[in-house]
């Protein structure tokens, strides 16, 4: 089990991130755009999947709104700081390639699955569409996936294969059906050519 940001990390980020984030929050600075659009799409309280959850920065928050969120990850680092900040929530280790839905709740058990922070980029290379059918098998009918990625990659261009398109291609391989797509987490134009997606795609409603 490995992916590109335990390639580019060495899955020992998890206390740094938390950091980085604890201390832009002190600046005054945002945090909460990606929790604050999934809340706007579902008022409480609904069943969130945070996919590739890191420390759980949006799902703490999602939690804090009401909602009932179980956050999922593959690197422990970042699981880590996730259950100290919040260790009431649930928290699961787990590859989103090869996702168990035992630990999650079962299968077609969520309103919502996020999967924020650039976690589409840091897949193992080629496994995009398998998590994108996997993430949709745990929507209940009707229910949402809420992605957002940078189309110019991460560090050292890391993921920037991965383009609007192609995920798009993937959320219809998998039954989805496109809603909507932005630039940004304030619900900003989609433009063709743009350097950040933001795509909700929508289950069958049976
Ligand atoms: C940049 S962090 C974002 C964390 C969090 N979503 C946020 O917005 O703060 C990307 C996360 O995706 C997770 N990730 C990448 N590929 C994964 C996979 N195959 N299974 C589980 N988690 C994965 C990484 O472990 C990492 O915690």
């Amino acid at each position: 089990m490995t992916n590109r940001w335990l390639a580019n990390t060495g899955g020992t980020r998890g206390p740094e991130y938390a950091e980085r984030f604890r201390k832009l929050a002190a600046q005054g600075q945002d945090m909460h755009g990606e929790a604050r659009f999934c809340h706007d799409l579902l008022p409480a309280p609904a069943r969130v999947l945070d996919a590739g959850c890191g420390t759980g920065r949006v799902a703490i928050e999602l939690a804090r709104q009401g909602h009932e969120v179980v956050g999922v990850d593959l690197d422990a680092s970042m699981l880590a700081e996730a259950r100290a900040a919040a260790p009431g929530l649930t928290w699961v280790l787990d590859d989103l390639a090869d996702l168990d839905p035992h630990p999650l709740g079962g299968r077609r058990s969520f309103d919502l699955v996020v999967a924020a922070g650039n976690v589409m980029i840091f897949l193992a290379d080629g496994t995009e569409a398998e998590v994108v059918a996997g993430l949709a098998r745990m929507l209940r009918p009707g229910g949402i996936l809420v992605a957002g990625f940078s189309l110019a990659g991460g560090p050292g261009g890391v993921g920037a294969t991965l383009d609007a398109d192609a995920y798009d291609a993937a959320c219809t391989a998998a039954g989805l059906t496109r809603r909507s797509r932005y630039a940004g987490w304030g619900r900003e134009a989609w433009v063709d050519g743009g350097d950040y997606l933001v795509a909700v795609h929508a289950a069958p409603p049976r």
